[in-house]
């Protein structure tokens, strides 16, 4: 409808409206979270429940990661606009 989503409560952080871009900084973002979670996992000493809850947030993220690192693949092997078709 040509507004631009902003968010204006607190600290702000940009909106990603392109498909591309927004695929491509979530990949980062899992990247990065998932660097930070096998610190926490491997570099202390935990609990059994934070270690199991950590262990599950790890795999559900590496699965996250999997199906956007995916997505971007497709983009890379059929062009942005072949893969929005793809999507209908
Ligand atoms: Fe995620």
């Amino acid at each position: 409808m040509g507004g631009c989503v902003k968010h204006e409560c607190g600290q702000t952080s940009p909106v990603i409206c392109d498909v591309h871009e927004y695929l491509k900084a979530d990949n980062k973002v899992s990247e990065d979270g998932l660097k930070l979670l096998d610190s926490h996992i491997n570099g202390e000493t935990l609990d059994y429940a934070t270690f199991d809850l950590l262990k599950d947030y790890y795999v559900d993220e590496e699965g996250d990661m999997a199906w956007t690192s995916q997505q971007l693949d497709l983009i890379d092997r059929f062009g942005i606009n072949n893969y929005l078709i793809g999507q209908l």
